[in-house]
């Protein structure tokens, strides 16, 4: 049995900046091992991923746990190299949709229920925010034991939200109905390079014991930026004519730029005209 100890320790020390104390005798540490060395892959090689394959991650993510058995997520595989391109277009900043051999959409499906309501003659006095937030959560839940799935056969995954930015188009591509909208996509492929990373935010600052506290964020972020430009720079700027060019660019400078203009602001009315009700 190999020692997963070490490989753990290592990934979670880049990631978070902190050595954890690991009990050797665990069970299940390969999949901890696995899990802590997360990163998303976004070169693939020219390999198809089977068609069985996908069929047994979509069954793993798929046995996911779902908000009281209601079973509100729903996996849409894109195959055919046209739409794939289709999508593609809509996305050139994101080149590794075009390559991927695979690509999923991952939908919240908020329709189901209401409609087996009306198949069992039972009123569905429901149709609030709740029906969106509980299909949206079983998406992600399910979206994500899809990458893990998928990370343990060792294929490499990267969600795609900005599909986001097109939901109407995308939706018409895919033929979604009222009540099924899209949450992510995902790019799935054999990863052409082994990638790296990223470090997180100190688990002081996203750990919380027995009560929420917010102590000294400026250090805290200011600390984080540091220790994650140390392995993973940027290599470039945004909005660089509106804000300058900085002589140090952490993350925070670049999350503070990237939201300092309106991002999909119309996709509420997106939600509202696939007939979610959101109040
Ligand atoms: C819900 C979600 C949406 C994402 N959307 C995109 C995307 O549109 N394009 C992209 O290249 N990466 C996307 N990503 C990948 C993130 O950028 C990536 O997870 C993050 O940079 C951290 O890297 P890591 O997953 O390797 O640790 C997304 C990730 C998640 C969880």
């Amino acid at each position: 049995m190999p020692d997963f100890v070490p490989s753990i320790q290592t990934a979670l020390s880049e990631r978070f900046g902190e050595r954890l104390e690991i009990d050797a005798d665990l069970s299940g540490l390969d999949e901890l091992a696995r899990i802590a060395a997360h990163r998303v892959h976004r070169r693939y090689l020219a390999r198809e991923v089977a068609p069985d394959l996908l069929r047994l991650l979509c069954a793993c993510a798929l046995s996911a746990p779902s908000k009281s058995d209601l079973q509100q997520a729903d996996i849409l595989i894109v195959r055919e190299r046209s739409k794939i391109q289709a999508i593609a277009e809509l996305l050139p900043e994101m080149p590794w949709v075009r390559e991927a051999p695979a690509f999923l959409v991952f939908l919240a499906n908020g329709r189901r229920l209401p409609q087996i309501s009306g198949l069992r003659g039972k009123p569905f006095p429901n149709d609030h925010l709740d029906l969106f937030f509980n299909a949206t959560v079983d998406a992600a839940i399910v979206m994500t034991t899809f990458l893990h799935a998928a990370e343990a056969v060792g294929l490499g995954c990267c969600p795609i939200s900005v599909i986001r930015d097109h939901a109407a188009t995308i939706s018409k591509m895919i033929a979604l109905p009222e009540k099924v909208i899209p949450i992510a996509g995902m790019c799935v492929g054999w990863p052409a390079e082994a990638g790296g990373i990223t470090p997180r935010l100190s688990l002081s600052t996203t750990v919380h014991m027995e009560r929420f506290t917010e102590n000294d964020l400026a250090s805290m972020v200011d600390a984080y930026d540091r220790r994650r430009a140390a392995t993973r720079p940027y290599r470039s700027q945004r909005e660089t004519k509106r804000f300058g060019h900085r002589d140090f660019y952490g993350w925070s400078e670049d999350k503070a730029r990237q939201y300092s203009v309106p991002l999909r602001a119309d996709f509420g009315a997106f939600v509202r005209a696939k007939d979610f009700h959101l109040d």
